[in-house]
C-alpha cells in the first residue's frame, strides 16, 4: 500500500487576478482522516475541487492513490468519491429509489444494486424513511443520504466538503461516528471544515489554509502545543471572558504578563491559566493582526 493516498506539491490556482491557491503542500497518509480548517474564502472548496479533478489547478502536482490528475484522470475517477455534488440526487424519488439508480449506473446488476441498497440504508439509519421521497427529509437525512450515495461503489479516498456545515449537533455526532466507521474500514478521508471542534474530535492530522496558504499542519496536540504552553483567561464578575493571552507557560513570562496588565483591570477580574484550545490555535494562525490582542473591555 502506498504511504500517502493524497499527496499536492506547490498547487497554484487563481481566478482572474485573484489568487486563491498560492502555492499549497500536503501529503495525507494512507488511511487516515485529514481535515482542511479554515475561515470562510480561505480556498477550501477550490483546494478540493483540484483534488477531486472537478477544477483544473494553474500549477503544481496532484496525485490520488499514487495516480496523477492530470494525466491519469481516470485513474484518478475510480479511486475517489466525493460528496457534496447534490445533482446526483433526485428529489422526488425516495432514498431506496436514488441507490437502486445509482447502484445500476455504476454497472451494478439489479440484484447487487438491491443488495447495496439495502446495506446502506441500514448503515446510514435510513431504513424507516427509504420509502419516502427525498424532499421530505430533513438536513441530516439529507447529508446521510449523500454520504450513502457517494459510497455505492466502495472507493479507496473520500472527499467531503464540510460535511456537516449546518447541522444541529446530534446530526453532526451521527455524521462523525458514520466518518470514523468508514476510517475502520480503510478509507482515507479529506474533509474541509470551518468547525474546530470537528477537526479536534476526528481529524488525524489538520491543517490550518488562510490566505491560499497552508500555514500549519500537524496533529490537534501539536497545533495547540505551538501556540503556547499556558493561556491566562480573564473573567469578569459575571464569569464572562473577557480576554485572553498567550504565554510560554514559564513562571517568568506569566509573571510579567500579569504585572503588565494588573492595574488595567477591575478589580473583581478573575484570572485562571489553561491549556490551549483549537479556538486559539485557529486565532493565532488566521488573524493578521493583533486586534485580538487589543479587544480588551
Ligand atoms: N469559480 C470561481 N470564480 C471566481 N472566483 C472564485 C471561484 N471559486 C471560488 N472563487 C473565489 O475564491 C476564493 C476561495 O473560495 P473557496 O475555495 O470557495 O473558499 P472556501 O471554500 O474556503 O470558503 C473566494 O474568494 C471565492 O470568491
Ligand atoms: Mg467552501
Amino acid at each position: 500500500m502506498r504511504p500517502y493516498a493524497i499527496e499536492v506539491i506547490g498547487l497554484k490556482k487563481s481566478f482572474g487576478k485573484q489568487v486563491v491557491l498560492d502555492g499549497v503542500d500536503l501529503m495525507v497518509p494512507t488511511g487516515s482522516v485529514y481535515a482542511l480548517l479554515g475561515p470562510n474564502g480561505a480556498g477550501k472548496t477550490t483546494l478540493i475541487n483540484i483534488l477531486s479533478t472537478l477544477v483544473a489547478a494553474d500549477d503544481g502536482e496532484v496525485k490520488i492513490a499514487g495516480y496523477d490528475v492530470r494525466r491519469e484522470l481516470d485513474e484518478v475517477k475510480r479511486s475517489i468519491s466525493l460528496t457534496g455534488q447534490f445533482a446526483a440526487v433526485d428529489e422526488k424519488l425516495t432514498a431506496e429509489e436514488n441507490l437502486n439508480m445509482i447502484g445500476r449506473l455504476c454497472g451494478l446488476t439489479k440484484p447487487e444494486a438491491h443488495l447495496r441498497t439495502s446495506e446502506l440504508l441500514n448503515h446510514f439509519d435510513l431504513m424507516a424513511s427509504a420509502k419516502k421521497q427525498v424532499h421530505t427529509y430533513s438536513g441530516g437525512m439529507r447529508r446521510r443520504l449523500d454520504l450513502a450515495i457517494s459510497l455505492v461503489i466502495s472507493r479507496p479516498v473520500l472527499f467531503l466538503d464540510e460535511p456537516t456545515t449546518g447541522l444541529d449537533t446530534t446530526s453532526r455526532r451521527v455524521l462523525w461516528e458514520i466518518i470514523l466507521n468508514l476510517k475502520q474500514q480503510g478509507i482515507t478521508i479529506f474533509l474541509t471544515t470551518q468547525y474546530l471542534e470537528e477537526a479536534d474530535q476526528l481529524a488525524d492530522i489538520i491543517s490550518v489554509i488562510n490566505g491560499g496558504r497552508i500555514v500549519a499542519t500537524g496533529t490537534a496536540e501539536e497545533l495547540k502545543s505551538r501556540v503556547g504552553g499556558e493561556v491566562i483567561e480573564l473573567r469578569n464578575a459575571k464569569d464572562e471572558v473577557i480576554r485572553t493571552i498567550p504565554t510560554s507557560g514559564d513562571m517568568q513570562d506569566i509573571r510579567f504578563t500579569l504585572n503588565e496588565i494588573a492595574n488595567k483591570l477591575p478589580h473583581d477580574t478573575k484570572v485562571s491559566l489553561r491549556k490551549p484550545s483549537m479556538d486559539d490555535v485557529f486565532v493565532a494562525l488566521t488573524s493578521n493582526s493583533m486586534q485580538v490582542e487589543e479587544s480588551i473591555s
